[in-house]
C-alpha cells in the first residue's frame, strides 16, 4: 500500500473507526433483511453478483487483508472461502468464475451471516492492537464495502426485474416520489475556465485513482443546472432519437441495433421497474439506467456535449459531497426531483453522471504493489468516468475528486447525464 489509497484521517480516534466499521457492516445486513435465501443466491447476468456473494466477498476482504495479514495466528473461518469469494485479485490466487457465482447455493445466506459475525468480532477485538497499516486497510475495507452496497442494490434491481411477477425488493408507496411535479427549466451555468487543480489533495481517504493532484486546462464552457429528466428523455424518444444514426457514435449505433435498444433500461412504455416494483415513469425525476452511448447521443440531439470529468470536478469542488439524495438506510432508492434553488442542482447523489473522459491514470499515478494495487489501476482500459454518486451511494462515501468507471454499454447502475456546452 504505497498509493494514495492509504490516506486515513490521522486525527480520527480508533473508537470512531470502530463505529464506522460496525455501522457499515450493519447496513449491509439491513439491505438483505427482506431477502430469502433464494433471492440472495441468484445471479441475473455475469456483470451482477448475488446479494449473498457481496456479503461474503466484503467479509473475505477484511479476513484476508486485515486478519490474515496483520493478526498473528489468525486462522481463516473456512479455508475454502477464499476460492469462492476472491473477486479479481490475481495475487490472491485462483477463484470461482464470476459468471458462475449464482450457482453457489451453499454456503447459505445464514452461513455467510455467521462468518460475517465471526470476522466482525475478530476485527473489533484486534483493532486496538493492530498496526497503523492495518487501520488503513480497515478504512479501505469500509470504503470497499460501501461500493458493494451500491452494487448489491443495483444487482438486486436487475435480478428482480427479470421476474415476470415484478416483485418489489421493498414495498413502499411514497418513498420514491419527486417533491415537484415538473423539473425546473434547465439553466446554463458558467464553469471554471483556465488552469484548475484536479484530483484529491487533503488528508482524508481517497482511492489511488483520484490522484496525484495535478493541473488541467479547461476551455470556456457552461454546465446544465441539473441532470436530464425522464420527461426530456421521452421527448428524445418521441423525436426518433433511438432511430437516428447521425446522433450516435459508431459503437453506440451498433449497440442500439444489436441489442434492440429503444429506451433506458427498465422502461416499458410509460412505466419502469424500481426496487419497489413497477411504477409510472416520473417525468420530473432525473433519467437513469442509460449507457454512455445513450448519454452521448442525447447530448448530440440537444445540441450539447458531455462534460469532461475535470469540468465536473472544478464545478463540484466547493459543494458538499454529503448533500443530496444518497443511501442512508435500507429501502427502495430511486432518483427524484426536488425544488429548485440557485446554482448547480443534484451534483452529488441522485444519478451518476457520465462524463466524456476516459478512465485513465492521472500524470504520475502508480498502482500500489501487491494485491491491493489491483483495486483500480488494472481497469484503466476502455471505460469512461462517472461523477457525483447516486441515490444508492452510501452517504459519506463521496468526494469531489471521486471517480467511478464503467464500460460504455453498461447501464444497470443508477447512471444519468448532465449536459455541457462550449461557451
Ligand atoms: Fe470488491
Amino acid at each position: 500500500m504505497a498509493s494514495r489509497t492509504d490516506a486515513r484521517p490521522t486525527t480520527e480516534p480508533l473508537e470512531s473507526l470502530a463505529q464506522r466499521f460496525a455501522a457499515t457492516r450493519r447496513l449491509s445486513l439491513d439491505l438483505v433483511a427482506t431477502l430469502s435465501d433464494a433471492d440472495a443466491s441468484a445471479q441475473s447476468m455475469p456483470d451482477a453478483s448475488p446479494a449473498k456473494w457481496h456479503l461474503a466477498h466484503t467479509t473475505w476482504f477484511f479476513e484476508t487483508f486485515i486478519l490474515r495479514d496483520h493478526l498473528p495466528g489468525y486462522r481463516p473461518f473456512d479455508d475454502r472461502y477464499a476460492y469462492l469469494f476472491n473477486s479479481y485479485y490475481e495475487a490472491e490466487g485462483p477463484r470461482h468464475a464470476r459468471p458462475q457465482r449464482g450457482l453457489l447455493t451453499r454456503p447459505s445466506l445464514a452461513d455467510i451471516c455467521i462468518w460475517r459475525a465471526h470476522v466482525d468480532t475478530a476485527v473489533q477485538t484486534a483493532l486496538p492492537d493492530l498496526p497503523p497499516a492495518a487501520h488503513i486497510l480497515i478504512e479501505l475495507g469500509i470504503q470497499h464495502e460501501q461500493q458493494h452496497q451500491e452494487l448489491l442494490l443495483t444487482d438486486l434491481k436487475h435480478l428482480f426485474a427479470q421476474n415476470p411477477l415484478g416483485p418489489a425488493v421493498w414495498k413502499a408507496e411514497t418513498a420514491i416520489a419527486s417533491e415537484v411535479a415538473q423539473f425546473s427549466a434547465m439553466k446554463w451555468i458558467e464553469g471554471k475556465a483556465g488552469i484548475v487543480s484536479i484530483g484529491h489533495g487533503g488528508d482524508g481517504f481517497a482511492f489511488d485513482c483520484e490522484g496525484p493532484r495535478h493541473d488541467a486546462l479547461l476551455p470556456p464552457h457552461v454546465l446544465a443546472s441539473r441532470p436530464v429528466s425522464n420527461g426530456e428523455w421521452q421527448q428524445f424518444i418521441a423525436d426518433g432519437g433511438y432511430h437516428t444514426p447521425s446522433l450516435w457514435l459508431s459503437d453506440g449505433w451498433a449497440w442500439v441495433q444489436g441489442e434492440n435498444i429503444d429506451a433506458p433500461a427498465y422502461w416499458d412504455g410509460d412505466r419502469y421497474f424500481t426496487l419497489a416494483g413497477w411504477r409510472a415513469i416520473d417525468p420530473a425525476a432525473p433519467v437513469t439506467h442509460i449507457s454512455f452511448y445513450e448519454a452521448d447521443a442525447f447530448a448530440s440531439w440537444a445540441g450539447a456535449r458531455l462534460p469532461t470529468e475535470f469540468e465536473w470536478e472544478a464545478a463540484a469542488a466547493t459543494l458538499d459531497p454529503a448533500a443530496g439524495q444518497q443511501l442512508d438506510t435500507a429501502g427502495p432508492v430511486q432518483p427524484a426531483a426536488f425544488p429548485d434553488d440557485a446554482g448547480l442542482q443534484q451534483m452529488f447523489g441522485s444519478v451518476w453522471e457520465w462524463t466524456g473522459s476516459a478512465y485513465r491514470p492521472y500524470p504520475g499515478f502508480r498502482a500500489a504493489p501487491g494485491a491491493v494495487g489491483e483495486y483500480n489501476g488494472k481497469f484503466m482500459s476502455g471505460q469512461f468516468v462517472l461523477r457525483g454518486g447516486s441515490c444508492a451511494t452510501p452517504r459519506g462515501h463521496l468526494r469531489p475528486a471521486y471517480r467511478n468507471f464503467f464500460y460504455p454499454h453498461q447501464r444497470w447502475q443508477f447512471t444519468g447525464v448532465r449536459l455541457a456546452k462550449d461557451f
